[in-house]
């Protein structure tokens, strides 16, 4: 654990620039980042754009895909995760439009949305780092208590637990909140050659704890990644306090 969430967002910030600089692109293979959004990644996307124009970085090499997506949230609506992406990270950097890749929450057949992206994240072999962050009950992206821990990308109905954290975006309205997301699977994620979770503030600690040391279950979905090989949990201090 480090001390400050500024901490986690400096060190979170520097390894995904490491990783990306040690990396040798082709043009069949990028890099290729996911990424979350949330409360909790937004030091580490401020710091991402510090080091990009302190010219440590450069993302034109970088292809990226995004955990989930709300359904029935029109893309330039301020609150969906599209919007979200655009305004504290992508339109500072110099990633490519072509290379960006975000659930869409909006389309006549979530299913085959769903497939199309997995395919897409199975035609670059594999995710080589996926950055996360979890909600208080342990979940990842939107992978609820109680999915399936060999889930892949498909719609989820969310948990009142979520509505109700989640609604501090949407005037502290519940009913503004949409009910349903597209979310990669446990398994999508368990897929990535490395995972990345940053998790800061006590709200957070069970779920630390359920991904340290509990055992592996599926209503807390952090705790699958207890089995992945390269799984690397950034965590201040107060995130820590159940450990
Ligand atoms: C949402 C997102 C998750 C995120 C979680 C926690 O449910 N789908 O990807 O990790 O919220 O968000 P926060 O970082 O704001 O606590």
């Amino acid at each position: 654990p480090l001390q400050t969430d500024e901490q986690v967002a400096k060190w979170s910030a520097r390894h995904i620039v490491d990783r990306i600089n040690q990396f040798k692109p082709t043009e069949e293979r990028p890099f290729v980042l996911g990424l979350p959004t949330g409360g909790t990644p937004l030091k580490t996307y401020k710091e991402l754009i510090k080091l990009y124009q302190a010219g440590e970085v450069s993302f034109k090499n970088v292809v990226t895909f995004n955990m989930d997506e709300y359904v029935g949230l029109p893309q330039e609506h301020p609150e969906s995760y599209h919007s979200f992406m655009y305004k504290n990270f992508f339109n500072h950097v110099d990633i490519q439009e072509k290379n960006i890749n975000i659930l869409n929450g909006n389309t006549e057949d979530h299913d085959e949305e769903c497939r199309r992206y997995e395919e897409k994240i199975k035609s670059y072999g594999k995710i080589n780092l996926f950055m996360g962050g979890v909600g208080n009950d342990g979940h990842i992206a939107f992978n609820e208590p109680a999915s399936s821990l060999s889930s892949r990308t498909r719609i989820k109905t969310l948990t009142t637990d979520t509505l109700i954290a989640n609604s501090r975006f949407f005037n502290n309205d519940v009913n503004q909140v949409p009910k349903y997301a597209l979310t990669i699977g446990v398994a999508t994620l368990l897929d990535a050659e490395e995972v990345m979770i940053l998790a800061t503030g006590h709200q957070k600690a069970l779920a630390v704890q359920a991904g340290v040391e509990n055992s592996i279950n599926h209503f807390w979905t952090i705790s699958a990644l207890q089995q992945h090989r390269h799984y690397i949990l950034v965590c201040d201090e107060p995130a820590t306090q159940e450990l």
